[in-house]
């Protein structure tokens, strides 16, 4: 059986709260091969790591993200939601992680809005040996970002509609990679990516035995909320070289 690559979904989003450097510090401690995190643009048109388009489940502020500047969205608690032993946590910039991390493992920056593209890319050009993924369910976003780039590597996330046309995108932007959600991966689809060459990343996995079963039907790895557990039950089966 292969080793599959095992993104850190939200960081190790289990154990600390989600897009944080506590989750993404976790995540590397715990054998993570990758960081996924998700994208918002502050008001002020700077990229910060939230998922949501709004602060109230995953901070202590209120409202949009693009409702308030870098400097303010700096000052909210973005980890007392998750446990008392996180509060305090911030809300990190996107350049914080790129500093962090890059040169480390592989950084996934999931972007969750169109316009948050150009600002990433700008920002990605003073980080030339960092090794990331842009991925996102804007199609629109992907294109835009390949005609900028043709270099780029670009993954295209599938949650609804027509998966066919879905892996043909992915192939017309040769993707690096296709990422379905769980409830929608299926072995047809698999397939029809693997024999082009396209890998397949699952989201999100933290059961080992649905682990298992996908990567013998071809999956190449997975999006993970506990990816040292889902390491450690892979680990048992296949011994590091
Ligand atoms: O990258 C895959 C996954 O993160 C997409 O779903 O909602 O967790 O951002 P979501
Ligand atoms: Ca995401």
């Amino acid at each position: 059986m292969i080793r599959p690559f095992i993104w850190a979904h939200r960081g190790a989003s289990y154990h600390a709260p989600e897009n944080t450097m506590a989750a993404f510090t976790a995540a590397v401690e715990g054998g993570a091969d990758g960081l996924e995190l998700d994208i918002h643009l502050s008001r002020d048109g700077v990229p910060v790591v939230i998922h949501d388009e709004t602060l109230e489940r995953t901070t202590d502020g209120c409202g949009p993200v693009a409702g308030m500047a870098l400097l303010q969205l700096q000052q909210l608690d973005a980890g007392g939601w998750f446990s008392p032993e996180f509060y305090g946590e911030p809300l990190p910039e996107l350049e914080e992680i790129l500093r962090t991390f890059s040169g480390r493992l592989r950084l996934n920056l999931e972007l969750k809005e169109f316009h948050a593209g150009m600002a990433v890319l700008e920002l990605l050009s003073q980080y030339p040996s960092a090794d990331i993924v842009v991925s996102s369910f804007d199609y629109d976003l992907l294109y835009r970002l390949r005609s900028v780039d043709g270099n780029i590597p670009l993954a295209v996330l599938f949650d609804s509609g027509d998966w066919c046309h879905a892996v043909n995108l992915a192939k017309e932007l040769s993707a690096c990679s296709f990422n379905p959600g769980v409830n929608l991966v299926n072995r047809p689809m698999i397939a029809a990516c693997v024999q082009t060459g396209l890998p397949v990343f699952v989201w999100t996995v933290d059961v080992a035995r649905v682990a298992r079963s996908l990567v013998r039907a071809g999956v190449s790895g997975f999006f993970s909320n506990d990816p040292a557990a889902l390491r450690s039950a892979f680990r048992r089966l296949v011994p590091a070289p």
